[in-house]
């Protein structure tokens, strides 16, 4: 292998700071699997541990990005071949050991996933972490209960990753889907992706959420956290459930436990990052099939590896939208 380009992240006097370098096999971090990567992607996650804004990496110096899909290089792991097209996300890739943004990666086998057929290896990075997050939230209330019969369901932070992706699904699965957002200009990007309703965060008065207020969703997405999941459990029909997937706002939860023993609500804890299988094929494979995104296209750009520097910001100010996939070397 020659020397290949990755984006590294390091700290240097206290600072973070993410710049390319040129690493050679050597420098890649210990695993039965080698990766030629073709694609990676962008993630909140990804924004907070490159530019330092939140305590993600846990080893320095570490290649970012937490997702990839690629080839298989070389494998000293039966159930992966030199030739497979293959999807890494999640575990440490990213934050402790060296992930998606370099033309290699070599990752533990466990946590390689088989590319699902029918799916290309850009589509899977368009899903990504968010993807995979969104549906396993969903598979997860599902599993709870939750049905298109019982009602509405709300995605909060609905433009972003996870968001676009869990009303897309949700839709699709037939459920009348509100998207609540920050992004007055983006209404008819969730209508187009299968919103019912928008609602606006500002139209909302957050700061006097009542532990129980009138009863609207059967289901919640919620990726902000803070006074807007508090708001979300207050506005809990009977019996619904809510997938707390992700704290864009805040990791406060100040609220009650009146929507949890007045009206049976159940919070569920997302946790993409470790769940192993048989959720992580399970739904790897359900993205491709049942819980496949309508227009995963129309919510993904794709920018080239040199570019990716400059998207970070976006996501920090909460002004990113949609997908954002990384193309590495490509298939
Ligand atoms: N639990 C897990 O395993 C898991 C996995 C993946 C992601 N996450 C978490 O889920 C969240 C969403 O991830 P993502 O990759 O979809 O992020 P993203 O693409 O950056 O989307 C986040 C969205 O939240 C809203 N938002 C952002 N900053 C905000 C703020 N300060 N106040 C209120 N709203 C804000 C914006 O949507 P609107 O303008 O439409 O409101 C933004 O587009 C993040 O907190 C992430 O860390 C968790």
């Amino acid at each position: 292998m020659s020397p290949f380009k990755a984006f590294l992240i390091e700290e240097k006097e206290g600072l973070t700071q993410a710049a390319f370098v040129n690493l050679d096999e050597t420098q890649l971090d210990p695993g039965q699997v080698t990766i030629r990567v073709a694609y990676s992607s962008v993630n909140y996650k990804d924004a907070l541990a490159v530019t330092g804004a939140g305590r993600i990496i846990r080893r320095y110096p570490c290649i970012g990005g937490i997702d990839l899909s690629g080839i298989v290089a070389a494998s000293s792991d039966p159930r992966f071949r030199p030739g497979d097209a293959v999807i890494a996300t999640s575990f440490d890739i990213g934050v402790a050991h060296h992930g998606g943004y370099a033309e290699y990666a070599r990752v533990p086998a466990q946590w390689v996933v088989a590319l699902p057929a029918g799916l290309s290896l850009h589509a899977a990075m368009a899903l990504g972490t968010a993807g995979f997050t969104a549906a396993l939230g969903i598979v997860r209330m599902q599993e709870n209960g939750l049905h298109p019969g019982k009602g509405p369901v709300i995605v909060s932070g609905a433009t972003g990753g996870v968001g676009s992706l869990a009303v897309d699904i949700l839709a699709a699965l037939g459920y009348e889907v509100t998207a609540l957002t920050g992004k007055a200009a983006q209404a008819d990007y969730l209508k187009g992706l299968g919103a019912k309703a928008v609602i606006f965060r500002s139209a909302l008065d957050l700061t006097r959420v009542p532990p129980l207020a009138k009863a609207l969703w059967a289901g919640a997405v919620d990726n902000l956290g803070g006074e807007v999941l508090a708001w979300i459990a207050s506005t809990m029909k009977q019996g619904g459930t809510i997938a707390s997937i992700g704290l864009a706002a805040s990791p406060l939860l100040n609220t009650t436990v009146m929507p949890f023993i007045l009206r049976g609500v159940c919070l569920l804890g997302i946790d993409s990052g470790y769940i192993g299988e048989p959720y992580r094929s399970g739904v790897w494979q359900r993205l491709a099939s049942d819980l496949r995104p309508q227009h995963l296209d129309e919510m993904t750009r794709t920018i080239a590896f040199d570019e990716l520097p400059g998207v970070f910001d976006d996501y920090l100010k909460g002004r990113a939208h949609g997908r954002v996939v990384v193309e590495i070397a490509g298939a």
